[in-house]
């Protein structure tokens, strides 16, 4: 059996690009695994955040994890500041990173580029992602495509500190999806679909109505071509569609390229968009079952202390490696 573990953060109501990128492996993984899914608070502090506001999309996104599959009685569901060890081995972490490749991490540069003052934890940011990897000896992280640079960072992180102190940490293993590792947005679709984007018409949130997602995927931007056919370069908000369509009915590209021959885009919008319906209707039933619930307490009290279990076995063994703490006499 395999370790998998992925996170992801509670800042806004997640993208159709989160479920498809990365939530939607989740649930084909936890048949066959040992997997530990979190909710990544002390990620999303790195920028500011309003209090309710955020203690409001903690609790939805683990809602939200539930809605879509996630089955706590196969994974651990859990809440990043639920467990220390996380902020614990990230400071250890810290110490072993060098402030030169921290700043060269692109979601760093994106994050702060034109701001006057920065958080020193929006640059501390990766090896708080590394030590959630870490801590559980995990060998597989599911990610969309724009992880890939934290995820070698990580491994970077856990082979310095094997070298230098003791063979500690499992080196993880990254995995992107075929399709679906990058949604781009429906206005701009040479940039990716985003939850903070200021243009509502460009992501579709996981919770969007039947309306807003036909709405929305209508409206998307295409070209003049008329013709259904997949081409990143040079047709990026058709490919993009594609992309979408595909992953939301497990038809192949090609297949749909070859169902949508000699037809236009008004007919693939519309058949589009029923694939993205289908798809987030019932999870948006299931959520609303459970937002208020018991149960989702109850699944998040158990989640954290098996993760707390798993982690405490890991975090021994680092200090240990570190030298921290004391010899009993
Ligand atoms: P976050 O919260 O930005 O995104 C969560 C997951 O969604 C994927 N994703 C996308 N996939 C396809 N198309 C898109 N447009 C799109 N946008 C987002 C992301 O790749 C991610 O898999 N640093 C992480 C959170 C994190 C984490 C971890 C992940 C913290 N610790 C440990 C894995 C393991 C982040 O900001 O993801």
């Amino acid at each position: 059996m395999k370790t998998i573990f992925s996170g992801i953060q509670p800042s806004g109501t997640l993208t159709l690009g989160n479920y498809l990128g990365a939530m939607k492996q989740f649930v084909d993984l936890q048949n066959e695994n040992n997997c530990y899914f979190c909710i990544v608070d002390e990620h999303a502090i790195t920028v500011p955040q309003d209090r309710l506001e955020l203690r409001k999309n903690i609790r939805s996104l683990a809602a939200l994890y539930i809605a879509s599959g996630i089955d706590p009685n196969k994974a651990v569901l859990f809440i990043q500041s639920e467990v220390p060890a996380h902020t614990e081995l990230g400071w250890m972490l810290q110490t072993i990173s060098y402030i030169g490749e921290l700043e060269r991490m692109t979601q760093f540069k994106d994050k702060s580029s034109g701001k006057e003052a920065v958080s020193a934890g929006l640059l501390t940011y990766p090896p708080l992602m590394a030590a959630d990897i870490l801590l559980y000896q995990t060998d597989i992280v599911p990610v969309g495509d724009d992880q890939k640079q934290h995820l070698e960072l990580t491994r970077n992180l856990a082979q310095r500190f094997n070298r230098k102190y003791l063979e500690v940490f499992k080196i993880p293993e990254i995995s992107i999806p075929k399709v679906g590792a990058r949604i781009m947005s429906l206005q701009e679709p040479t940039k990716k679909m985003s939850k903070s984007d200021d243009n509502q018409k460009a992501s579709i949130f996981m919770l969007d109505t039947d309306k807003q997602i036909e709405k929305k995927i209508k409206s998307a931007v295409t070209d003049s071509e008329g013709i259904v056919k997949y081409d990143k370069e040079n047709k990026p908000g058709v490919s993009n569609l594609l992309n979408i369509y595909s992953s939301c009915s497990g038809k192949s590209i090609e297949e749909l390229e070859n169902e949508y021959e000699g037809k236009g885009y008004g007919e693939f919008k519309q058949d589009t968009a029923q694939a993205v319906i289908d798809t987030l209707r019932p999870i948006r039933e299931r959520y609303e079952q459970l937002i208020d619930s018991k149960e989702l307490d109850e699944i998040l009290d158990q989640g954290a202390e098996n993760a707390n279990k798993a982690a405490m076995k890991t975090i021994r063994k680092a200090k240990k490696a570190m030298g921290l703490g004391r010899v009993r006499k």
